[in-house]
């Protein structure tokens, strides 16, 4: 069972007492849950290792989730993780791994977390979701209360593509298109309402929800037969990913089932690197900044202040780094990823790839490391980032001569 400690303070200590109170009324700071796993043996990590369910839920006993039939789950997890040799050779990387989180079953990394927050919304006996949000969390957050029997409203910005919340509308959130720029009017009003009408917040404000990403240490574990990579990178927006990847991490060391802990990088679009500019400079806090556009879409997040210094605090212990990428090098690694590891996966997500690419250039990275990128998000996210010549789909004649003539004037692929 998921044994869930009370919500606490990590900033002060503060013990609120409620299970829905996601923030520390002294202090402001974002709540932690623990879960206990002390009791844990190493029979019941050759079980979980071993059980047929392959969804994220094989690590129940890790999860903030008391009883098991809170659990809403759509097979969340155990997504692949890819020896991917011949993207591998290109970055001189021969031990590089590609942990292909495209395959969700909304098409991002954000299942991870909604399954845990919404089996917990469902547990504390919630009816209505919500998440602020211009993409992948909004899918997902409706996809999981769809399946859960709740409902979900979504807000978004004006401006904000069809193509972006149409995932979301069809698993039936209401979507809610408000006049305002999303750091501060969408913000607000997001806050006012959760006060308001009593909603389950899914943001990376929620505790409970950010224990899902915990699932990435535990697969890479399970899935490179004990090893621990030397180095996993993790597009990085909020942090929680780098946050929850370095606490699952800690917990089977804490238990004696790995020895060594992997080092960590965030890697950000230079447009919205916030966590990249507080680590470069020493700061112990995220400072917000004003994000501009990027390729990088899914983690142009300029003001990441929840757990933004819980982030820094995982890459620091873990003696890693972080890395701000053009868009010219994202689209790069994305073309490369697709191309040489088969895997299209959208510019936010391949910023991973760009980082190791960058950290193996410098030296940073040496050539024998185990080195896992995380692929967080589906190309099909975002299809317009591949920028093609409209000739290039042009109707040919059904002869073979033209396909010759066509096949020679297109050039695609490595
Ligand atoms: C595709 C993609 N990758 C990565 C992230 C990073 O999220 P976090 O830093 O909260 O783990 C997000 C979400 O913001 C995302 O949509
Ligand atoms: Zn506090």
């Amino acid at each position: 069972m998921g044994k869930a400690s009370a919500l606490s303070c990590p900033k002060c200590g503060n013990e609120p007492g409620s299970k829905i109170v996601f923030r520390c009324p002294l202090c402001g700071s974002i709540l932690e849950v623990k879960v206990e796993v002390e009791h844990l043996t190493r029979s019941d990590l050759q079980a979980m290792f071993a059980n047929r369910d392959r969804s994220i839920w094989r690590w129940f006993d890790f999860f903030p989730i008391e009883e098991r039939a809170s659990i809403v789950s759509l097979g969340e997890g155990s997504t692949p993780l890819i020896h991917a040799t011949r993207l591998g050779e290109r970055l001189s990387l021969p031990r590089l791994y590609l942990k292909n989180d495209t395959v969700l079953p909304t098409g991002s990394l954000k299942d991870r977390s909604n399954s845990v927050g919404i089996s917990k919304a469902k547990e504390l006996g919630f009816t209505t979701a919500t998440v602020m949000s211009t993409g992948n969390a909004a899918a997902s957050v409706a996809a999981y209360s769809a399946a859960a029997g709740m409902r979900s409203v979504v807000m978004v910005p004006l401006g904000t593509a069809p193509s972006k919340i149409i995932q979301a509308r069809a698993c039936g959130a209401r979507v809610v298109v408000v006049d305002g720029d999303f750091d501060n009017e969408v913000a607000q009003l997001y806050k006012t309402a959760i006060a308001e009408f009593g909603w389950y917040d899914c943001l990376s404000s929620n505790p409970y929800r950010d224990e899902g990403k915990k699932s990435y240490a535990y697969e890479m574990v399970d899935q490179l037969d004990g090893e621990v990579p030397s180095w996993v990178i993790h597009p990085t927006a909020g942090g929680t990913g780098i946050y929850a990847m370095w606490k699952g991490f800690q917990e089977f060391r804490s238990l004696g089932w790995i020895q060594k802990l992997p080092r960590l990088v965030a890697s950000q679009s230079e447009a919205a690197a916030p966590i990249t500019y507080a680590f470069t400079k020493g700061l112990s806090d995220v400072e917000p900044v004003v994000a501009r556009a990027t390729v990088a879409e899914s983690i142009q997040v300029g003001n990441p202040v929840s757990l933004g210094w819980r982030a820094l605090a995982a890459l620091r212990e873990s003696n890693g780094t972080a890395v701000a990428l053009s868009d010219a090098e994202i689209l790069e690694a994305q073309r490369l990823t697709a191309t040489l590891a088969g895997i299209f996966a959208e510019p936010a997500a391949a910023t991973s790839v760009a980082a190791a690419k960058r950290l193996r250039a410098t030296g940073t990275i040496g050539p024998e490391e185990l080195v896992v990128c995380n692929l967080t998000g589906h190309g099909l996210k975002q299809p317009e980032s591949i920028r093609f010549d409209e000739k290039e789909f042009a109707p040919i004649a059904p002869t073979l001569a033209a396909l010759r003539e066509r096949l020679q004037r297109t050039e695609t692929g490595e």
